[in-house]
């Protein structure tokens, strides 16, 4: 993973001119064509004043699970636990959400925007054992620049 041409394209894409909505498309559709184990990559927001995220845009096959409880599933326990979360194998989880037998490690990572815990990148892969400091690093990165447009 060349990490600095991610990045460096990541900051391209958020000092675009368009719509927001837009810009996180585009973030979603570049990982996806860029990082071979990303199979899915979607961003959840907090969905108003309720207690559960609302998935906005994604790259990937769709999934029933626009809306997501917080505390049910990897992505409801990152909503409260501020922590990023990595899963190397989702059968080991028992509080896992599925979204297709395909998706073998998951990772989501929590967007901060002044202190507050608003949303999150969520990437699935077909591959065990995949994610590294790496992912960890370029999508750290990417929820620091989207913090800056929402
Ligand atoms: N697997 C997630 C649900 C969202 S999908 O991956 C798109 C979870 O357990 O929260």
């Amino acid at each position: 993973m060349n990490i600095d041409f991610l990045k460096s394209n990541i900051t391209t894409i958020i000092n675009q001119s368009e719509k927001t909505e837009s810009k996180l498309q585009e973030i979603c559709n570049f990982l996806k064509q860029e990082i071979s184990h990303y199979d899915w990559v979607g961003f959840y927001f907090k969905n108003g004043d309720k207690e559960e995220l609302k998935l906005a845009q994604y790259a990937g096959e769709a999934t029933e699970h626009t809306i997501i409880p917080f505390g049910k599933g990897i992505c409801g326990q990152v909503a409260i636990s501020n922590k990023n979360f990595i899963v190397q194998d989702v059968t080991e989880q028992d509080n896992y959400i599925s979204c297709g037998w395909k998706v073998k490690s998951e990772i989501v990572i929590p967007i901060f925007k002044n202190q507050e815990n608003i949303g999150q990148i969520d990437i699935d892969s077909h591959t065990q054992n995949t994610f590294t400091d790496l992912d960890t690093e370029l999508l750290e990165f990417v929820c620091e620049q989207v913090a800056e447009i929402v």
